[in-house]
């Protein structure tokens, strides 16, 4: 298992206010996506990419292209919150969902939705703001390589060292990208210091 925490003062500046309970939901969106911009191109540094020559006005020039197209996989619903930097940055991303809603006595997550484009050969990011217990991206996780994919990298904004451990426990091959990892969770499985519900603060529910 590999953990990797954005560490950029834009980065630390941005999770600040992403915190702040006073951040309204409009600008809760924007910081959500300037983050994933940022975690977007921090977990896609070990990208594939193939020779291609162009000419430049000057001379021709020995280039490189992205070899592979990508799919992002956010999980349902506040991985949306994630998912249009991927969309902004990569050319030829293809999107699959995961719908999870974790049960507010038992933080256990239940699926209520799956809907994969070919996965066989791609590269799979799977999406989710908060890995707090670890149940939801660990379930997701088996529900993407069920489906076929081989190569997966996790993306979350906040996680603690619970979600990080479930997810090393079930998912060992499977490196996380993190902008900030947390101390704990308390005993309603919420993520301290976190940033409260997301999905919530992102659509004002
Ligand atoms: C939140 C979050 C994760 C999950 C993390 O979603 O977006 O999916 O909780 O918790 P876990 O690591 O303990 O599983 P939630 O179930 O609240 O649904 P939502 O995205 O619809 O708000
Ligand atoms: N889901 C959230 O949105 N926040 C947490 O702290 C834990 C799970």
């Amino acid at each position: 298992m590999s953990l990797h925490v954005l560490h950029h003062p834009l980065a630390a500046h941005v999770m600040t206010h992403l915190r702040d309970q006073s951040t309204k939901p409009a600008t809760f969106r924007t910081l959500a996506y300037q983050l994933g911009l940022m975690l977007a191109i921090e977990a896609t540094r070990d990208l594939a990419t193939k020779d291609k020559t162009v000419q430049t006005p000057l001379e021709t020039h020995a280039g490189q292209v992205l070899a592979r197209p990508l799919v992002v996989v956010p999980i349902l619903r506040a991985g949306l919150g994630m998912m249009q930097p991927f969309l902004d940055l990569f050319p030829d991303v293809s999107v699959g969902y995961v719908g999870l809603e974790r049960d507010h006595e038992t933080a256990v997550a239940r699926s209520y939705y799956c809907k994969m484009p070919p996965l066989t050969g791609k590269r799979v990011l799977v999406l989710d703001p908060m890995l707090a217990t670890g149940g939801s991206a660990a379930q997701a996780l088996t529900v993407v390589k069920e489906a076929g994919a081989h190569e997966l990298t996790f993306v979350c904004i906040v996680s603690s060292p619970e979600g990080v451990a479930a997810v090393a426990a079930a998912h060992p091959d499977v490196p996380i990208y993190t902008a900030a990892h947390d101390r704990e969770l308390n005993d309603r499985r919420y993520i301290l210091p976190g940033l409260g519900d997301f999905g919530d603060r992102l659509y004002g529910t």
